[in-house]
């Protein structure tokens, strides 16, 4: 059954939650800001496990909304149609229901119709023309347009058509329920950059961050992740890799090997840039350590000296045991960033395969593959 399967809500009919704790993991002296939140799911009935993620609907920002409305003159009370067919006013759908932090291609095509000087976007928009639409999105809103671009005016009801669905945002759950009961805790790192000039966030994150709290402010359903589950037999033992935002299911699946009593061993690599303002849930982790929970634990602390250590160079640090801990039955996790950390991490365990187990590239291929085909390789990247 999916986790869904017990409640009446969905993400077709979210449940209004409410955010209980909001904390700063990260303390003075980091570059960033990442989150502990607990949010409560009240008498929803809403059920996961370790290893799913919650789905959160976010608001955007007011002061952006607000921006739009001032430079297109409206007043914010106009009445349009939401993406559900609903007749709201507009602040109100912006703030709730359209994607205002990315240009689409309809507003940029728009723009180009009704601005002259805009006239080289209708070059970036067509597809047989080999520039690069992206490098032009990548660090404007639907705001930067408008400014630059003061001939492109629209109705209400021309504007929001133009404008995409704004869509849930998911975050890898941090706790057990089997712990916590009713609540749901998250890892979040909040989003924030300056770009043209202007400060910008992210919007689900600095949402959750900033403007989220007060009852039944957060919509929120469960996404089931059957493919990354903590091993079915309890003997078995578990490897984790979860640099950055990336602990936040190895949290949730301390939580549940502790209180269901699993026999096997947890290996957990954690990684961060500085160890003294970016070590998340460090307490927590050294009590596992001294409860027997956590029978290894390393962490790579990219910045704590002038060349980096990432968690996979820890990792090939370890191969004989790790190698051992394989042949042994292991299961091995990875979560966090998809685009390089997860790719290193796993040419490392290649290597770690060829130099522990003597093995050609290409049996170290196979061996990986084979931990793939048994599901003893669970990966939960973004
Ligand atoms: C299964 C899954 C699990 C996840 N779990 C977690 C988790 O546990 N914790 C977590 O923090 N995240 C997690 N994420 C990522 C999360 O869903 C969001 O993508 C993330 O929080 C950003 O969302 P946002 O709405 O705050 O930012 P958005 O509004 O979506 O903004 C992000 C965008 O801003 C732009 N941007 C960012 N930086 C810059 C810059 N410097 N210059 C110009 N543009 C920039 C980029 O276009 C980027 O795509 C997970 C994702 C998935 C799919
Ligand atoms: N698309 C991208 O280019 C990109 C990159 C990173 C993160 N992100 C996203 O940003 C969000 C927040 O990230 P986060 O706060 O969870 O942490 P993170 O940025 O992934 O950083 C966590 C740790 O991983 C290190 N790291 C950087 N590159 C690595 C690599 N190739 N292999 C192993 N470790 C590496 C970082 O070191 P240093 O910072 O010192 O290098 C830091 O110590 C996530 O949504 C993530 O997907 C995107």
């Amino acid at each position: 059954m999916s986790a869904e399967g017990a409640s009446l809500y969905s993400r077709k009919n979210p449940f209004r939650a409410t955010l209980t704790v909001n904390r700063r993991l990260t303390l003075s002296g980091s570059e960033k800001e990442t989150r502990h939140f607990e949010i409560s799911l009240g008498d929803s009935g809403l059920q996961y496990e370790v290893g799913d993620s919650l789905g959160v609907f976010p608001e955007n920002d007011p002061a952006l909304v607000g921006r739009i409305l001032d430079t297109l003159g409206y007043s914010g009370g106009e009445i349009v149609s939401n993406p559900a067919g609903a007749q709201v006013p507009i602040r109100e759908a912006l703030l709730k229901d359209f994607v205002i932090t990315e240009p689409s291609k309809q507003l940029l095509a728009a723009v180009a119709e009704k601005d002259s000087s805009a006239e080289f976007l209708k070059d970036l928009l067509d597809p047989s023309v080999k520039t690069t639409l992206d490098d032009y999105l990548w660090g404007r809103d639907v705001l930067d347009p408008l400014l630059e671009f003061t001939a492109a005016r629209f109705t209400p009801e021309e504007f929001v058509p133009l404008l995409r669905k704004l869509q849930p945002r998911l975050y890898s759950i941090a706790s057990s329920q089997k712990v916590v009961g009713g609540q749901v805790h998250l890892t979040i790192a909040i989003v924030r950059y300056t770009s043209y000039d202007r400060p910008r966030t992210g919007v689900a994150s600095s949402f959750l961050a900033e403007r989220a709290e007060g009852e039944g402010r957060v919509p929120v359903f469960t996404h089931t992740a059957k493919n990354f589950r903590v091993p079915e037999d309890p003997a078995t033992d578990m490897i984790m890799v979860g640099p950055g935002t990336g602990i936040a299911p190895f949290r949730a699946m301390l939580q549940e090997r502790q209180v269901t009593g699993a026999t096997g061993r947890n290996w957990l690599f954690f990684g961060e840039q500085r160890s003294a303002s970016d070590f998340f849930y460090r307490d927590e982790f050294e009590k596992y350590q001294a409860d027997g929970v956590l029978s290894k634990f390393d962490t790579a602390f990219s910045r704590d000296q002038a060349f980096k250590i990432y968690v996979q160079h820890r990792v090939l640090e370890h191969a004989a045991e790790l190698y051992d801990w394989f042949e042994n039955g292991a299961c091995f996790f990875i979560c966090g960033d998809a685009a390089r950390m997860a790719k290193d991490v796993d040419a490392a365990l290649h290597e770690v395969v060829q130099k522990a187990g003597g093995k050609t590239p290409e049996q170290a291929v196979e061996y990986i593959d084979a931990l793939k085909k048994a599901k003893r390789y669970r990966k939960d990247v973004y």
